[in-house]
């Protein structure tokens, strides 16, 4: 067995939770499965049981599959920053707790998106590796992403590719990647894993696998000219996964883009790659004569291009005013069932004609109810706990004390046996 520090990056990330708190959840999770589920309360009450036993014993607990896929799609349900949660019901969700090995844990990954890639209908999946206790910190991705570009900083103070990723591409070269001879703005980088002891690889990924649009533009043939492409896939890699007290650090899941986060962000933000200039210039826009809309209309026709591009290489993606129409239906089905949607505005208005998508006045909380999805407990994660309008804590802690007591009784006869022997 080992120890971890606290300076384990993987660790200084979570949750920290009590045992109590830690009961609190898997109680509080359990009992929404079986409402929600539609679970016999007999079968329940016993699973409740079952867990408290082994949290008190081990500190932990498996779940079964079936909570597994339910916890996946609660979280994302549950994801405050997310607009496309409207078919969060259809998450696949591959459980893949057996595999161990950092090569294996990324040809899973690797197998399971070839197989929601389906020829560009992409679907939304995750696939959930194993948890992380108290002893054994599994495999984790330190990449954000599956797919992600590298980015340059050069001596005279020029930057080519991502500036996002100029730190993760440093630990690539650092790790033995050797970018190509010619340094492009689209240079793939490797996969950067994290061992159980801590040890770091880079796994080059074929290219044929990120499935890269080449971005162009019918009416301005110039837009071809700028080699401007993006990959089909965003999967996020480094998102720990949350639900019942249990963590999943290693948990990537994928859906599909919408134009914006291309059009309006990558390729334009200033910390990203910086083109808003470039990209007018190439539509042949004039920037200088003091008309500010310029700016607009390069962002409308870049995500026209986008939407375009990727439809005419069958790939699907889905445009920011289709996007918040759905959220709106999410929304309202949320309602009928019940609940508040959680959702965080800033996140969720699109950064693309704003007032006109219907979320831009729509009031909206976010709840930080657990299962979710959480980078750090250093910002996202710090907020996250159970909805306790519904939970009260003497729901779980006569269970709770009762399993204690049981324990010690327990405990008592065997030392009693023991010393008999
Ligand atoms: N915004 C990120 C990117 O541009 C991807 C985040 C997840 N997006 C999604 N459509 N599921 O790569």
């Amino acid at each position: 067995m080992d120890r971890y520090s606290r300076s384990d990056p993987v660790r200084r990330r979570l949750r920290r939770l009590t045992r109590g708190e830690r009961v609190e959840e898997a109680i509080a999770f359990l009992r929404q499965f079986a409402a929600e589920r539609g679970q016999d309360p007999k079968l329940m009450s016993a699973r409740e049981k079952e867990v408290c036993r082994e949290l008190c014993r081990t500190g932990r607990y498996t779940h079964t599959p079936d909570e597994l896929e339910f916890g996946a799609r609660i979280a994302w349900r549950n994801h405050a920053r997310c607009i496309g949660r409207l078919t969060w019901k259809s998450l696949e969700v591959n459980d893949r707790r057996n595999v161990v090995r950092a090569a294996d844990v990324l040809s899973s990954v690797l197998y399971d998106l070839s197989n929601n890639y389906r020829d560009g209908k992409i679907s939304s999946a995750i696939t959930i590796f194993s948890p992380i206790t108290d002893d054994h910190t599994p495999v984790t991705f330190e990449s954000h992403q599956l797919f992600q570009y590298a980015g340059y900083l050069k001596d005279d103070g020029k930057i080519i590719g991502d500036r996002n990723n100029i730190e993760i591409t440093k630990s690539a070269i650092k790790l033995g990647w050797n970018p190509p001879y010619q340094q492009g703005n689209f240079d793939l980088l490797p996969v950067i894993m994290r061992d159980s002891d801590g040890t770091r690889h880079a796994f080059n990924l074929n290219h044929e696998l990120a499935h890269e649009v080449a971005i162009t533009h019918a009416a301005y043939p110039g837009l071809a000219a700028l080699g401007l492409k993006w990959y089909s896939v965003p999967c996020i890699t480094d998102m720990i996964l949350t639900m019942g007290g249990i963590d999943y650090p290693c948990a990537p899941f994928n859906g599909y883009y919408m134009a914006t986060e291309i059009a309006s962000r990558n390729l334009v933000d200033e910390r990203r790659y910086n083109l808003m200039t470039d990209i007018g210039v190439a539509l042949g826009l004039d920037i200088e004569r003091g008309d500010p809309f310029w700016r607009d209309t390069t962002l409308t026709e870049l995500n026209r291009a986008v939407i375009d591009s990727f439809r005419s290489a069958g790939v699907r993606i889905t445009d920011h005013h289709e996007a918040s129409a759905q959220f709106m239906e999410f929304s309202r089905q949320e309602g009928r069932a019940g609940r508040v949607p959680s959702a965080e505005w800033s996140w969720i208005v699109p950064p693309q004609a704003g007032s006109a998508c219907p979320v831009f006045h729509l009031p909206m909380k976010n709840l930080h109810s657990v299962p979710n999805f959480y980078v750090s407990r250093h910002g996202d994660g710090a907020e996250l706990g159970i909805d306790r309008t519904h939970f009260r804590e003497s729901v779980w802690r006569k269970r709770w004390e009762r399993e204690k007591k049981r324990f010690r009784d327990w405990r008592r006869r065997r030392d009693r046996l023991w010393d008999r022997a």
